[in-house]
């Protein structure tokens, strides 16, 4: 089972399946993902802390009120950082709490900031099972898009045959990798160019754009989560490395140009969602350009065309890269794409409407039209959702363009 680049937030209940959740940590680290404890009160006096922290190398959120283990491990940030939320076992009583909504201890209130998908395994005895209020609770959580494993049927703890065993180990490891989603990208080398470049006028000063970069972060971040090896050549941006991306750093247009350069080789998808500066000031002053008592004249010269550049040296050549451009166009949205999909040869062009209410830039949620020599389609959602939704049209352009060595 293969987690790698994932982050498992593994909530535990208070029952005597308890122990059993330490094998299904151990199956989430042994698969190369990263496994995030959170317990509740009870479930401490089954397993200890320790325990959890030793599989996971990390320290085990408890107790909410600690000012201590809030401050190195809060429960915001734990729900954040986490791929897949997994109760496990959830028991009758942890059932009702999550289904009220309530958030009295580690784990129901990190289930409340969680926007992940999230997995119950449930366990208890067979009656405790079969009871409408446990029925019930279940059904809620369901019908809220909580996914279930289990339980199995057997001997129970207390002697009673029956159903209500907490689903084994591997089948919860199996369920949450399926629900991960899939690794569809594993063996490709893919490059996403971000943010926007910074073309210097002096020291102080230079011509950019309000490129905040949350676009390409988020294809990076995708890309990463379903395998392949990304390089994310990034302009000044505020955001974070996303897990198990590349990131290299430039400033101008000359710069992210070289290196996407020295990326090229072997890679299998550029996606240049970078918001390139088109020209640059035509002399950098080394000093600070002090104010006269007139006007002045900034004249620009064209920077180079970083995507461009690498469709004119491949596109079109066998086993050439799959190549997606972006578009900002404030009026005749598509019939622009269209030309910048001739014009820099690409497979596919990502359009998006700025100066629209919820499009453009730094939006969170994001309304584009994907824009190739078939139908547009058009798209809203969030940054992440779009991403994957950009991935999942471009595997097969890429599946037939670079058939995958045999063992990739
Ligand atoms: N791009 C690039 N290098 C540049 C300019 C743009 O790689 N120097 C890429 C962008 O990352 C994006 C696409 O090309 O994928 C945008 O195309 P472009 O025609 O440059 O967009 P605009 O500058 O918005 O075009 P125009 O001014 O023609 O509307």
């Amino acid at each position: 089972m293969d987690f790698s680049n994932r982050t498992v937030l593994l909530a535990v209940g208070g029952g005597i399946a308890a122990y059993k959740a330490c094998e299904v940590a151990r199956l989430v680290v042994k698969g190369g993902g990263t496994v995030r404890i959170a317990m509740t009160p009870a479930a401490t006096r089954f397993v200890g802390p320790l325990t959890f922290q030793a599989l996971s190398g990390a320290p085990v959120l408890t107790d909410l009120l600690d000012p201590a283990s809030e401050r190195s491990y809060g429960h915001l940030a734990l729900a954040r950082a986490a791929d897949l939320l997994v109760v496990a076992p959830a028991t009758a009583d942890l059932l009702g709490r999550l289904a009220a909504g309530l958030g009295d201890d580690a784990v129901t209130t990190t289930a409340l900031a969680i926007t992940c998908p999230r997995l119950l395994a449930p366990a208890m005895n067979t009656r405790m099972w079969e009871n409408p209020a446990v029925r019930e609770n279940l059904a809620t959580l369901r019908s809220r898009g909580w996914e279930v494993v289990g339980p199995g049927a057997g001997a129970l703890a207390d002697g009673d045959v029956g159903e209500g065993r907490l689903a084994e180990p591997v089948e919860i490891a199996q369920a949450a990798a399926r629900l991960l989603g899939p690794r569809d990208l594993a063996g490709r080398r893919v490059v996403v160019t971000a943010g926007p470049t910074r073309e210097p006028i002096d020291p102080v000063r230079f011509v950019s754009n309000p490129s905040t970069g949350a676009m390409g972060y988020a294809v990076a971040a995708a890309a990463a989560r379903r395998g392949a090896a990304v390089a994310l050549v990034s302009g000044p941006s505020a955001l974070p490395a996303p897990a198990s991306v590349r990131l290299i750093r430039v400033e101008t247009a000359e710069q992210m140009a070289g290196a996407v350069e020295a990326e090229l080789e072997g890679m299998d998808l550029l996606v240049a969602a970078a918001a390139v500066s088109d020209y640059r000031p035509a002399v950098v002053h080394p000093h600070k350009l002090k104010k006269g008592p007139g006007d002045e004249v900034l004249r620009l010269v064209r920077t180079p065309d970083v995507l461009g550049g690498v469709a004119s040296r491949l596109a079109g050549r066998p086993g050439a890269p799959v190549l997606v451009g972006f578009a900002a166009e404030t009026e005749e949205v598509v019939a622009h794409a269209r030309e910048k999909l001739r014009a820099k040869r690409c497979d596919l062009v990502v359009a998006n409407r700025v100066g629209a209410p919820g499009a453009g830039f730094g939006a969170g949620e994001t309304r584009v039209t994907f824009v190739t020599e078939a139908e547009p389609v058009e798209l809203a959602g969030s940054k992440a959702q779009v991403a994957d939704a950009l991935l999942d049209r471009i595997l097969p352009v890429l599946d037939a363009r670079r058939p995958r060595p045999a063992g990739r």
